[in-house]
């Protein structure tokens, strides 16, 4: 059998199997799996900082949308996160906030079970820049935005408050800012508590950064993320439901 045929035939293999329902799971530290129109990855980033392990599953993917879920357990260096399992929307780049007509999501996700103390966040991560592409947290990143849907356990973002229960997008955010690297954080929390079902306009956010923030129009959105990050805890989280997509004018 040819190389090429059987790459086609592990291909189909694997597409067959998550057509079927058949969830894979990924357990190595920089692990990622391509999941749709989206790419799962353990990314844990801080792991240095404590003790642990984490695995992360796709459960099934259809035309926009992904399910999968984290169990972790982490240990040591409580103010400290240790990764961030999260999806990346593949196409959801390259695209400066002056001509974004819309950005909806829908995020629907729970833990199942949890530590008590458990230390963490479930939070979209998005990058801007000044160039059209670049990775997140790389040199091509001038700006992270965190959209913080839960924090449990006393977290905080990085920098300082500088708003509280600012209205976006139906809800409410106290919006932290501070500096990580070279680019500057902007993290909105939730004022009101945990939101398990997310329905909004991304665009919402990206239009109160540039009236009410000086973030210029012109920066090029350069990845959407999201995902969660535990600081210390055990925890099984999971997302039934989720998906983002940009629309251009
Ligand atoms: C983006 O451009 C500004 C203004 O020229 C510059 O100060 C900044 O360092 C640049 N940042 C990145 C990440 O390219
Ligand atoms: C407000 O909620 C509605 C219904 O869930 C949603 O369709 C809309 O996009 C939300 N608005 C913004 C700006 O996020
Ligand atoms: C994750 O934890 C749940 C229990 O909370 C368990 O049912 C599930 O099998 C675990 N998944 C993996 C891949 O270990």
């Amino acid at each position: 059998m040819s190389f090429e045929r059987m790459h086609i035939s592990s291909f189909f293999v694997l597409s067959s199997l998550l057509s079927l329902g058949v969830a894979r799971t990924i357990a190595g530290s920089d692990d990622c799996l391509p999941a749709g129109r989206y790419t799962l990855c353990q990314n844990p980033w801080g792991e240095d900082a404590g003790v642990g392990s984490q695995s992360s599953t796709l459960v099934s993917t259809t035309t926009n949308t992904v399910s999968w879920s984290t169990n972790y357990t982490w240990a040591n260096g409580p103010t400290s996160v240790k990764s961030y399992a999260n999806v990346l929307s593949n196409p959801s780049k390259g695209v400066q906030l002056k001509n974004v007509a819309s950005a909806p999501t829908v995020w629907n996700w729970d833990y199942t079970s949890q530590s008590g103390g458990l230390r963490a966040d479930v939070a979209y991560d998005i990058w801007f820049g000044n160039a059209t592409s670049g990775a997140p947290a790389s040199s091509a990143s001038r700006y992270e935005i965190m959209i913080w849907l839960s924090s449990l356990g006393g977290i905080q973002p990085i920098g300082r408050q500088i708003t509280t229960a600012t209205p976006i997008a139906n809800q409410t955010w106290n919006l932290w800012k501070g500096t990580n690297k070279h680019w500057k954080v902007y993290s909105f929390v939730s004022a009101a508590g945990e939101i398990n079902d997310f329905n909004a306009d991304l665009n919402a956010f990206f239009k109160y950064l540039v009236k009410s923030q000086g973030i210029r129009s012109t920066q090029y959105i350069q990845a959407i993320q999201a995902g969660t990050e535990p600081f210390v805890g055990t925890a099984s989280f999971v997302t039934k439901s989720y998906s983002v997509s940009i629309e251009s004018k």
